[in-house]
């Protein structure tokens, strides 16, 4: 075969190869790209089940009131009921701690405050009104949640603290870093207050989330405050800032703190012990140590202290 006929087949064959991988990736993109819009679709088609009312209490109305369970029965889909005949009221303005070991029902019981869950009889009041009553809207918006599966946006730190309270200024930003200790970390940050983070972005220890988390709750200034701590595997240091911001924001609020460590919640005004769906024990932190039960146990456990 001659040297141009040669030539002019390698270059036709790689011609054609090209488009054939490419083929492949385009046909994996589509797949891929196909499967997530499936699934956003099936979000979209599934009906609102929730019945929502119009109420829509003053802030003061929310500050002077407490919130309390009444003879809640409740259990998920398929299994065994997690709560029967629960009564319990989170006083307003006051810090209740609640404590218990996990699956004992701590987050349930706030996705039942955020109406995440139904109750099948009873029901959870505040304002003197049934959380079916109130405007959806009005009750997720009176309350601010601190876990630790916040979402970070893909823009800066700033913006994305700023979610707490999208008017924010940015004098406010920074104020509500402050006391919720993030402004160290964020001077730290390669581009600081501009830093990205997020998706793509600089990325943030659980710690550092969790203040990101704490920060936009100041913002969001809700008259209850609910802290889900969904580990005990945080260092002391973030321990030390939880605990410090704890008592900062909880003046004058009502507030509930989830803890796995007690320490974080020793110096609650109240403090529930749950166990398996019940409240096994109840008071502030030295009566509880002086009845010599589950929390004294726990306590002497985590503080290395044998009794
Ligand atoms: N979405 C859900 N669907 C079905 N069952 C659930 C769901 N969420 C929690 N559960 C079950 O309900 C029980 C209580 O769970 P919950 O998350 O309230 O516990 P927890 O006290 O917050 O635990 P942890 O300390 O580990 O956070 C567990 O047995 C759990 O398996
Ligand atoms: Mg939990």
């Amino acid at each position: 075969m001659a040297v141009g006929a040669y030539s002019v087949l390698v270059f036709m064959t790689q011609r054609l190869l090209w488009p054939l991988t490419r083929l492949g990736e385009t046909f994996d993109l589509y797949q891929r790209a196909m499967a997530s819009s499936t699934r956003v679709l099936d979000v979209l088609a599934s009906p609102i089940e929730l019945k929502q009312g119009t109420f829509q209490p003053s802030d003061d109305e929310e500050k002077t009131s407490s919130v309390s369970l009444e003879h809640l029965d409740f259990a998920y889909p398929d299994r065994a009921p997690l709560f029967q005949d629960l009564s319990l009221t989170f006083e307003h303005g006051k810090t209740t701690g609640v404590v218990g070991s996990t699956g004992a029902g701590k987050t349930s019981l706030i996705r039942l405050l955020l109406r995440f869950a139904e109750p099948q009889s009873g029901h959870v009041s505040w304002c003197g009104q049934p959380l079916d009553e109130w405007d959806l809207h009005a009750l997720r918006s009176s309350i601010a949640l601190v876990d630790q599966h916040i979402t970070l946006f893909p823009t800066s730190i700033m913006e994305n603290i700023r979610y707490g309270r999208p008017t924010a200024s940015d004098e406010d930003v920074i104020q509500a870093a402050e006391i919720a200790e993030a402004s160290a970390f964020v001077a730290d940050l390669p581009k600081g207050w501009e830093t990205m983070v997020g998706e793509g972005g600089h990325r943030l220890s659980g710690g550092q989330r969790q203040r990101v988390a704490i920060a936009r709750a100041v913002l969001k200034d809700a008259p209850l405050l609910v802290l889900d701590e969904a580990t005990s595997a945080v260092d002391n240091e973030t321990e030390a800032a939880l605990q410090r911001s704890i008592e900062r924001i909880s003046r004058d609020r009502t507030t509930i703190v989830i803890a796995h460590r007690l320490s974080t919640v020793r110096h609650a005004d109240r403090i529930l012990v749950l166990e398996e769906g019940k409240v096994v024990e109840d008071g502030r932190h030295e009566d509880l140590l002086k009845l010599n039960g589950v929390y004294a146990r726990l306590w002497s456990v985590q503080t290395g202290e044998v009794q």
